[in-house]
């Protein structure tokens, strides 16, 4: 979603600037802008569309100045229009504003505004920000012993009075060796280099720049100049700030020779997998080993449910989460969409374990979600991607994913790799209960031979574009497992909609015949997961029940089986794995699938419309 980045110091700001969007584009935008602070004033640059067209501006007409702020936006109030883009001004281009969030009040405050005889120019709520402050502005005065005091308290003034979520930079025409850069709900990090710092909504455009970077908290507010940074807490006053290192892996090391970042995501799950066990898995023990779950085994042992809270993919992944902690380890667990834990009032006993699953570690359900639980008294923990997001930070503890970068929108390697952080969590709290010795090594063995078992599957591929030649054209697909592989059901349909925009539902495969069965015809293909198993002669038959129907049929199945070949009018085989773990190995040709479809039909695969790798607002 909305992305930020700001420069001061001494060298000329745009080429960062530009630079640092472009490592902010994966995470969705529809509109992008800089302002720059030079000897000409404050100028703003702006554009709809992609950042080349920002780029393609700029030779036109260069920003020249050593300060600037920028922005990548993801529309929501306003259509995403060259007028809407940030950064905005006050109206009197005295000062520019970006801002991430959403300022719910913005209607009212506009309202008022108006009535005192300010002119708003855009339909966003973002404008209100840079027109508020620049009214405060007018009514403080400058102090003679803080240059920047009455900058800060005119800031402040605004913020106190709006409603809402915000990570926000502001630069000032008249005061152009300063930035002031403020967070609620939205993050912020400021990178601290020599003579020049950084400003960024994550610390990906700081990579290269600097290695030291503070992470900004709610309600601070930062002074940010070429070579000092002062930090308040808007109640609490002046903050003693440290500077953390960067984060391994922060950088997006660019594509290595693929086509698409999410094709390439794909094909690291061998490595991301092998990344999210190592040193976890302890054969002296016959358990997992986690370092950061701030907890006792003890205490671990009393938890008597487990709340798995997330969005979108990863709450496909709290499902298979859901089927490996019930079988392995007897635990109740309860799944539920962050957006709706968050408002809801579930009546949990004080034993009750949230996990919230996550990769960006920045989701606003999510982190309401986790927060909500978090003020119930529940010892809140994170299964994150992202070291040093809001996620990982809030709560109590917690498991990193250690896939990297993903910068796909369409999440592939974060996906199995948490559903083999929480195979491994299952055998866990399986080993802390029931479950033998003997039991627990073999479930470290099975973990173990993933990697390589998914590094075979990825041979499928050929076949798998094979199969999307075919099917390319089709309009409507439904996706069918059962057990384990229903939300790998969920996981192939949602991955086929959202690149590809083909209508795609995922089902559980005996819910068929209450209602989507009667979608099935000759143009829409049924995708059935079903590697052999407990529920395999089940699935079977369903699949019957829509080959009666004259419905195309489309299998993942587990190598020889020639049944499945037999019915089916495409098989894509993968290897035998054990049952609980299929759901990491299936959802491998779903992905590829989706993948190819999308290329054949001309989609934007790694930017896909509409969409944002991470979504900070509600
Ligand atoms: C789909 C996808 C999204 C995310 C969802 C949650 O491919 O990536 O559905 O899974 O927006 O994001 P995180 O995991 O960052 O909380």
């Amino acid at each position: 979603m909305c992305g930020i980045v700001g420069y001061i110091g001494h060298r000329e700001s745009s080429p960062f600037l530009l630079e640092g969007l472009r490592r902010l584009e994966y995470r969705g935008y529809d509109s992008a802008g800089i302002a720059v602070l030079g000897q000409n004033g404050l100028k703003i640059c702006k554009t709809a569309g992609r950042i080349q067209g920002l780029v393609d501006k700029l030779i036109d007409t260069p920003l020249a100045g050593t300060v600037g702020i920028g922005h990548t936006r993801w529309a929501t109030h306003g259509q995403a229009t060259e007028v809407n883009a940030h950064p905005h001004h006050d109206g009197g281009s005295r000062i520019a504003v970006v801002h991430n969030g959403v300022i719910e009040n913005y209607q009212s405050i506009k309202t008022t505004l108006e009535g005192k005889g300010r002119r708003f120019y855009s339909a966003t709520d973002s404008e209100v920000l840079a027109q508020l402050i620049g009214y405060e502005l007018e009514s403080v005065e400058p102090s003679a012993d803080d240059p920047y005091r009455h900058l800060v308290t005119a800031v402040k003034a605004a913020l106190d009075q709006v409603r809402g979520t915000y990570g926000l930079a502001v630069v000032f025409r008249d005061y152009p060796d300063v930035l002031i850069a403020a967070r609620l709900g939205s993050p912020l990090v400021v990178g601290i280099g020599t003579g020049e710092n950084f400003l960024a909504s994550d610390a990906s455009p700081l990579v290269g720049h600097t290695d030291r970077i503070v992470y900004l908290a709610d309600h601070q507010i930062a002074v940010v100049t070429a070579d000092r940074l002062d930090v308040s807490h808007r109640e609490a006053g002046q903050v003693h700030w440290n500077a953390e290192a960067m984060p391994i892996n922060a950088a997006d090391s660019g594509l290595s020779g693929f086509d698409h970042y999410m094709l390439q995501e794909i094909y690291e799950q061998p490595t991301s997998l092998e990344n999210a066990m190592r040193g976890r898995l302890s054969e002296e023990h016959a358990t997992a080993v986690f370092g950061g779950l701030n907890l006792t085994p003890r205490q671990m042992r009393g938890v008597n449910r487990l709340v798995l809270t997330a969005c979108g993919t990863s709450w496909h992944a709290a499902l298979v989460g859901e089927y490996l902690i019930e079988e392995l380890a007897g635990i109740p667990v309860e799944v539920e969409y962050a957006s709706e834990l968050r408002y809801r009032n579930p009546p949990l006993d004080p034993e009750t374990l949230l996990f919230a699953i996550t990769q960006s570690g920045e989701t606003a359900d999510t982190l309401a979600a986790l927060r909500e639980m978090k003020r119930k008294g529940h010892h809140t923990l994170a299964i994150c991607n992202v070291v040093g997001s809001s996620i990982a930070q809030e709560a109590d503890g917690g498991i990193y994913l250690h896939a990297g970068p993903e910068v796909g929108v369409a999440s592939t390697k974060a996906y199995t790799s948490q559903c083999v952080v929480l195979a491994m969590l299952a055998l866990y709290f399986g080993r802390l209960r029931h479950m033998s010795f003997d039991a627990g090594l073999r479930i470290i063995e099975s973990l173990q031979a993933l990697p390589a078992q998914l590094e075979k599957t990825l041979e499928v591929n050929d076949r798998v574009k094979k199969v999307a030649e075919r099917y390319a054209h089709c309009n409507n697909f439904l996706y069918m497992g059962r057990q384990f592989n229903f939300p790998t059901a969920l996981e192939g349909a949602l991955k086929l909609k959202e690149i590809s925009y083909i209508h795609a539902e995922g089902y559980p495969a005996a819910e068929m015949k209450h209602g989507p069965i009667a979608l099935v015809d000759e143009h829409t293909p049924s995708v059935f997961i079903m590697p052999h198993g407990k529920v395999y002669d089940k699935v079977m038959a369903n699949l019957e029940e829509v080959k009666a129907r004259g419905g195309p049929v489309i299998v993942v199945a587990c190598e020889g089986d020639t049944d499945a070949a037999r019915l089916a009018d495409e098989v894509i085989y993968t290897p035998h794995v054990e049952e609980f773990l299929q759901p990491i190995i299936s959802v491998a040709p779903l992905q590829l699938l989706a993948y190819h479809i999308a290329v054949l039909r001309g989609c934007d695969v790694d930017k896909p419309r509409n969409l944002a790798k991470s979504v900070t607002v509600e």
